[in-house]
């Protein structure tokens, strides 16, 4: 069945050929045939097609790809939120809590959960997103962790090296997430993560890490240099993985070393706005030449939004960044943290990922902050129920 778009005021296509970033059409349409995008160009050329939506003058931009996120987890930690917002500082020992709770968890509970917070982010114009383990922190548990997951996406990381757990001996921890661990959570991840940062694990029990999940075909991806500055990102460019993630605070040297290999700087000012830190420079990256994503990280403790619109908006006040340069950055940024061409562009032949925007352009993703803009979305070609 072929779907035609039309009437769309605004299109973006983040079209790799066209002459600028967002590859924008004006006066356009778009055809869907089965799960991909068909055609794309002026409205005045479009096809014919089974069925016909008017989009009335609005903006249609490729659907959202959310490339971080932590979402089994049971519990919540509402009031270490409020204690931070009264001066306690945010630390990497909270998530100890969360573990606790989704141990004690039933598998349907956090199925359920995750469903939940998959929809909530489908709403909001997210088609494709990574999951996390990093919960569970027992074989068992980060096991069951991302066979969940899995059954959300095929985009799921491994990361058992979250943080030590309550009373485990670092080295044996390490020891048991680069063998018996990895070996129960491989068969359903995509990617191996580990948290690089003082209170979580070292430069060298990261290598380690990434040496085994590797040997078991994981590919590396790292959440670095957050809370303050550390080896994490210039490991990250040394093993030419594909993202690092958080990257607020950087060195010269750490931004030299991301342009220099292509490593993808994954920023998430949700974690900025819910620990009330300062925001990375978004702006001293992109005039680097680093390539940027940006991502929800949606977890109960350092991020508890699923709003990639929300992440838009910060990203183009507080981090320096154009309006268009945070669009792509959500999008064809998103998916070039996941090694992917099929998803984050509207080009014939990519898959028919779209989200129809109430607003005549992208722009109004940050110019109306905190409106739901989002008036339609296709997964696959297919529509979500409104
Ligand atoms: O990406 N930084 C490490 N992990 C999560 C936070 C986890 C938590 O606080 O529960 C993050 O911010
Ligand atoms: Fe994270």
């Amino acid at each position: 069945m072929s779907t035609l778009i039309t009437n769309i005021g605004e299109l973006v296509t983040n079209d790799p050929q066209a002459d600028d970033l967002l590859g924008i059409v004006t006066d356009a349409a778009v055809v869907l045939e089965g799960d991909r995008v068909a055609w794309t160009g002026a409205a005045a050329d479009a096809p014919a097609a089974d069925v016909h939506v008017d989009a009335g003058g609005r903006a249609v931009i490729p659907g959202f790809v959310d490339s971080h996120s932590h979402l089994v987890f049971a519990g919540d930690r509402a009031p270490e939120f409020a204690a931070r917002m009264a001066g306690t500082p945010y630390a990497a020992g909270g998530i100890r809590t969360t573990v606790a709770a989704t141990r004690a968890a039933t598998d349907e509970q956090l199925t359920g959960r995750v469903a939940h917070l998959v929809a909530e982010m489908r709403r909001q114009g997210t088609t494709t997103v990574e999951i996390k383990s990093g919960y569970g922190l027992t074989v068992r548990d980060e096991a069951r962790s991302l066979a969940i997951a899995r059954l959300f996406t095929n985009e799921t990381t491994f990361l058992g090296a979250h943080v030590v757990p309550e009373g485990s001996d670092p080295g044996e921890y390490v020891a048991l997430v680069t063998g018996p661990m990895l070996e129960a959570c491989a068969p359903y991840a995509r990617w191996v993560d580990v948290f690089c940062e003082r209170g979580a694990f070292d430069e060298d029990q990261a290598r380690e890490i990434f040496r085994a999940g590797e040997a078991q075909g994981l590919r590396g991806r790292l959440h670095a240099n957050q809370l303050g500055h550390g080896p994490g990102v210039r490991l990250a460019a040394e093993l030419g993985l594909v993202a690092v993630d958080h990257c607020t605070y950087l060195d010269d040297a750490d931004v030299a070393a991301l342009a220099d290999s292509g490593t993808v700087a994954t920023l998430l000012p949700g974690v900025e706005f819910s620990t009330r830190q300062p925001y990375p420079d978004a702006r001293r990256l992109l005039d680097a030449g680093v390539s940027v994503a940006i991502a929800s990280d949606c977890n109960p403790g350092s991020s508890y939004t699923s709003s990639m619109p929300l992440c838009v908006a910060l990203a183009v006040r507080e981090m320096g960044m154009t309006p268009a340069e945070a669009t792509y950055a959500a999008t064809a940024g998103g998916a070039a943290a996941l090694d992917r061409t099929d998803v984050g562009r509207l080009v014939p032949g990519s898959r028919a990922d779209l989200v129809l925007l109430d607003a005549p352009s992208h722009v109004h993703l940050a110019y109306r902050p905190g409106v739901p803009l989002v008036a339609g979305t296709w997964v696959a070609g297919r529509p979500l129920d409104p």
